[in-house]
């Protein structure tokens, strides 16, 4: 009897069940993958690499301005790559051009290399938000940093965002100014001093130092970020805080702040210690900086260029 009803009543359940599942996976907008260009485009990985690569030659700060873009596209209406469209008035008004971008962010010409190479290995296929987090993980790995599962399946925006964009984290912003900017994207402290750690490479134009610049340096005049290891993606970074030589004041309040000692300091001083500790969570928070608001299924679009939309007719 009890084999009959459940042998007779488990297919039909079983198939519910399946639909149910299936719908509310795809509703669950979002659900990226690390296999998402698997048959599509299985090269990607190699083809972004590649052109990394090229591009550091000639210029060894790239990877830093390109986990770079990543961060500033993810903080601003998600990671949907409106970072990377030019002005297209009246509808287009590019973010490229709000303070913490403007004269700052940089890296977009690899960004259309690596949009190029992979147009011509699988066109239509591999988003440029994708780019930018694929670029991101290449770029600590190459340094010398941590590898992670790139999740996949993002789809590029068809707008921008100013207001977001003047929101974009400051070098003078006080500690709970830059846990609340974290938070609004569920980032919390850990997260916050694990991302702040790319500031292991890089550079900064001496305007935004703590010491600001000499009386016979230019504005624009580029430090490194790290003076310990410029170009190595490593722990030094929590170090050169501890010794108080952090380059942005946005870096030292980590650890000057009144109320550091009970957040974020001792999470400086443990990734200082321990550069394992330290690479298993920065790839955790990176992952979790790239999870903000992905377009995904039908919204948005693969863009052609990443410096303009799809539009048609046009
Ligand atoms: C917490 C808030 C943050 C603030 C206030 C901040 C601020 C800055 C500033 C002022 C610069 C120098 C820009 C210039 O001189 O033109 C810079 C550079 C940089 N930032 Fe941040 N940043 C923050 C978080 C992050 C995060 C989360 C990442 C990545 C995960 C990141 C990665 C970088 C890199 C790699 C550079 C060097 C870029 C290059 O050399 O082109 N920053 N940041
Ligand atoms: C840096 O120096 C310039 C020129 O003296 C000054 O205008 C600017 O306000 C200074 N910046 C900071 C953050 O103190």
């Amino acid at each position: 009897m009890a084999d009959a009803s459940s042998t007779s009543a488990s297919p039909g359940m079983l198939l519910l069940l399946a639909v149910l599942l299936l719908a509310s996976a795809g509703a669950a907008s979002g659900t990226l993958s690390s296999m998402f260009y698997e048959a599509s485009c299985p090269k990607a990985y190699d083809i972004v690499r590649r052109v990394i690569q090229d591009a550091r030659v000639t210029d060894p700060r790239i990877p830093a301005s390109l986990i770079r873009l990543h961060f500033h596209d993810c903080f601003v209406q998600g990671c949907d790559g409106s970072l990377l469209l030019d002005d297209d008035l009246p509808a287009i008004h590019s973010e490229k051009n709000v303070p913490g971008n403007e004269n700052s962010a940089r890296g977009f010409p690899v960004v259309d290399s690596i949009k190029a190479a992979l147009e011509n290995s699988c066109p239509g296929i591999v988003s440029c938000a994708d780019i930018l987090a694929l670029a991101a993980e290449i770029s600590v790995e190459l340094a010398g940093g941590p590898r992670w599962s790139v999740l996949l399946g993002r789809r590029d925006g068809t707008t921008t965002s100013i207001e977001g964009a003047k929101n974009l984290p400051s070098p003078f912003d006080p500690l709970d100014k830059l846990q609340e900017k974290f938070r609004l994207f569920n980032l919390d402290d850990t997260d916050l001093v694990a991302l702040q750690g790319a500031h292991t490479f890089g550079r900064v134009q001496c305007q935004f130092t703590r010491e600001n610049c000499t009386a016979w340096q230019p504005q624009c005049a580029l430090e490194n970020l790290d003076q310990a290891t410029p170009d190595v993606f490593d722990n030094k970074y929590y170090d050169n805080l501890l010794y108080g030589h952090a380059q942005l004041q946005s870096d030292q309040v980590m650890l000057s702040d009144p109320t550091a000692a009970v957040t974020t300091a001792p999470i400086v001083h443990r990734f200082s210690g321990n550069q394992q500790d330290f690479f298993r969570n920065f790839a955790a928070s990176m992952i979790k900086m790239g999870n903000i608001s992905p377009l995904t299924g039908r919204d948005g679009e693969i863009r052609k260029n990443c410096r303009r939309i799809n539009t048609k007719g046009y």
